[in-house]
């Protein structure tokens, strides 16, 4: 698996699927939520609506709709309350269910925002790390199956932190 660290707009990348940092509503919202709903159109809308919610920590899919990805895969973060309310294991859940929830759907690429880092509050640094070794350990665990995961940054603070990330664990950086 091919884990890389790129800056944009996540709504732009052409892989088979794209994260959203969701509420446990799918009902849509700001954020990389409303960059999405507003990029794929309301078809997404209507289909979020049928799946009837989300659990925190839980990922679950629809089609891409106007986005070129072909599917986005709405995970739910946890809000930060301060670390003593299991956010470590949910945040994890969510990278660990939507890569389990991409290989169901045949999905070879995979790009993630930076959940729960925005308007749910979670400290960047820690929650870069969990992304880090979540993603490592489910391709280390499920060889031949996601080929490559792309993290987006939407600030070149946020990129930095994973580049720097990526590289202390293991040799040169692939790509940004
Ligand atoms: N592409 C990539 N990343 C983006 C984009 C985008 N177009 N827009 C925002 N981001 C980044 C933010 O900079 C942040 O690093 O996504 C990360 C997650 O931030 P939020 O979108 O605020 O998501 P989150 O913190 O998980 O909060 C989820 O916010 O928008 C609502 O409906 C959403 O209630 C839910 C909550």
């Amino acid at each position: 698996m091919i884990l890389r660290a790129w800056r944009g707009d996540i709504t732009t990348l052409a892989v088979d699927a794209i994260v959203n940092a969701a509420n446990e509503a799918l009902l849509g919202g700001g954020g990389v939520d409303g960059a999405i709903h507003r990029a794929a159109g309301p078809g997404l809308l209507d289909e979020c609506r049928r799946l009837g919610g989300c659990a925190t920590g839980e990922a679950k899919p629809t089609g891409g709709h106007d986005l070129p990805a072909r599917w986005v895969i709405h995970a739910v973060g946890p809000v930060w309350m301060g670390g003593d309310n299991s956010e470590a294991d949910l945040l994890a859940s969510c990278y660990r269910r939507s890569l389990e929830v991409a290989v169901g759907l045949g999905a070879r690429s995979v790009a993630f925002p930076a959940i729960s880092t925005g308007v749910y509050g979670y400290p960047k640094a820690a929650a870069a790390r969990i992304a880090v070794d979540t993603v490592r350990a489910f391709g280390a665990d499920h060889p031949d199956t996601i080929e490559e995961v792309i993290l987006v940054a939407f600030a070149d603070d946020d990129l930095t932190r994973y580049v720097e990330l990526l590289a202390a664990d293991r040799g040169p950086v692939a790509g940004t």
